[in-house]
């Protein structure tokens, strides 16, 4: 999850990061607000998750209260990059000598956490990276230990930093490995990390990604997630704890294991050529193990999707056996249907793997209105595109 650049900076103010004063406001008069709070000259900048903000007039400077008004006005509603401004932070101003770039990252690649800097900040770091890679100092850094001191003030002195600053941005980077770890994230970059006229040195940006993997044991974290900016569907089910994503095709998909369900999704893309461009309408992973519940819980979300047509249960029957994935169907629609309701829209239902026959056998049984068996993927998929493109 990214956060906005206040929320940035409220985690590096946390761990004592040193950063501007600052305000937030959604709206002209509350700029005006923050900019007499503050005092002097402030900078009114767009809460977006996307850089190159400045360039796009983002970014502006306003000599006092009124200054600051005019110019929320002028940045609020604004379009950047697809992505509309609701809120500006109005900050301080710092009298800039100087501008450099620091980041901690997790490099994938290396399987390992990364900490970068440059003399060089305020511009697009791949720019640099790109055109003048003697400017960017890398150093591994090794998760167990962190980022001490003296390796922070190697790589100060590695980006070329000048000498006066090397102690202070070192400070810095502890810190900011810091915030890394403690919120478990996967970036944090300062873009430019200023040194100002008077010598001191200032995140005057910030960007955080946090890790979603570590939301568990970050009970802060939820208040940043942009419920406006989540699909209602896929709220709901990260409730439910599924592993849902919405698409926008007309074939609800339900398997079991990540590898499963995507395959089905190109299985159903395939199929649907042939009845107009039928498409899958989500992912969902209900994951070994499955009980009635969690397939209740997934058959719930996808018939609640208005486009969703008809729906495919695609289950390989491995420790959990194809018997007990065929009960927690006929439970499941149980639970989701009274006396006498169906379903609504055709369930295609195919199993195999282990206990696949008894599977079947229960479900021929059942009997449910609506719920068709299909021996293959392949002509499950066919007929579940085919019963989405009938229902257009
Ligand atoms: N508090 C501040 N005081 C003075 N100048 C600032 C302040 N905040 C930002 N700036 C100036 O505005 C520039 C752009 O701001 P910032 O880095 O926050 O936005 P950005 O989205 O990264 O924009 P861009 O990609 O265009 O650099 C900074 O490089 C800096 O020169
Ligand atoms: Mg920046």
């Amino acid at each position: 999850m990214d956060l906005l650049e206040h929320q940035a900076q409220e985690l590096f103010a946390k761990h004592g990061v040193p950063v501007s004063r600052s305000r937030v406001a959604s709206t002209p008069d509350e700029a005006h607000a923050a900019a007499a709070e503050i005092g002097g000259r402030v900078v009114v900048k767009a809460q977006v998750k996307t850089g190159g903000r400045g360039k796009a007039g983002g970014v502006r400077l306003a000599d006092g209260p009124d200054a600051a008004r005019e110019v929320a006005t002028a940045i609020l509603g604004m379009d950047i990059k697809g992505h509309t401004v609701h809120e500006v932070l109005v900050t301080e101003a710092g009298d800039i000598a100087e501008e450099y770039y620091v980041s901690l990252l997790l490099d994938r690649s290396h399987r390992s956490f990364l900490a970068l800097a440059s003399r060089e900040g305020g511009v697009e770091i791949e720019q640099v990276a790109a055109e003048n890679p003697g400017a960017l100092a890398r150093l591994p850094v090794e998760p167990g230990t962190g980022l001490d001191r003296p390796q922070a003030l190697r790589l100060a002195a590695g980006a070329g930093l000048p000498d006066d600053v090397h102690e202070q941005v070192a400070g810095i980077l502890v810190r900011l490995w810091n915030v890394f770890r403690a919120e478990d994230a996967t970036l944090v970059e300062i873009n430019p990390l200023a040194r100002l006229a008077d010598g001191t040195v200032r995140a005057l940006d910030g960007k955080v990604t946090l890790d979603d993997n570590a939301r568990f044991r970050q009970p802060g974290h939820p208040q940043y997630v942009d419920v406006s900016a989540t699909d209602p569907l896929e709220s709901r089910a990260a409730e439910k704890n599924l592993n849902y994503v919405k698409l926008d095709g007309s074939v609800g998909v339900i398997g079991n294991g990540a590898g499963l369900v995507m395959s089905t999704l190109d299985v159903v893309a395939y199929a649907g050529e042939q009845f107009g461009g039928v498409r899958p309408a989500n992912f969902l992973d209900i994951g070994g193990g499955a009980s009635a519940q969690v397939m209740a819980d997934g058959l719930e979300i996808i018939l609640s999707d208005p486009g969703v047509r008809s729906v495919l249960v695609n289950v390989f029957g491995g420790i959990t056996a194809c018997d007990a994935v065929a009960d927690g169907i006929v439970q499941a629609i149980g639970l989701l249907t009274g006396p006498g309701e169906t379903i609504g829209k055709p369930v295609v239902v195919r199993l195999d793997g282990n206990n696949a026959t008894q599977g079947r056998k229960i479900l021929a049984e059942a009997a449910l209105p609506g719920v068709i068996s299909a021996d293959t993927m392949d002509g499950a998929a066919r007929l579940a595109a085919e019963l989405a493109g009938k229902g257009a």
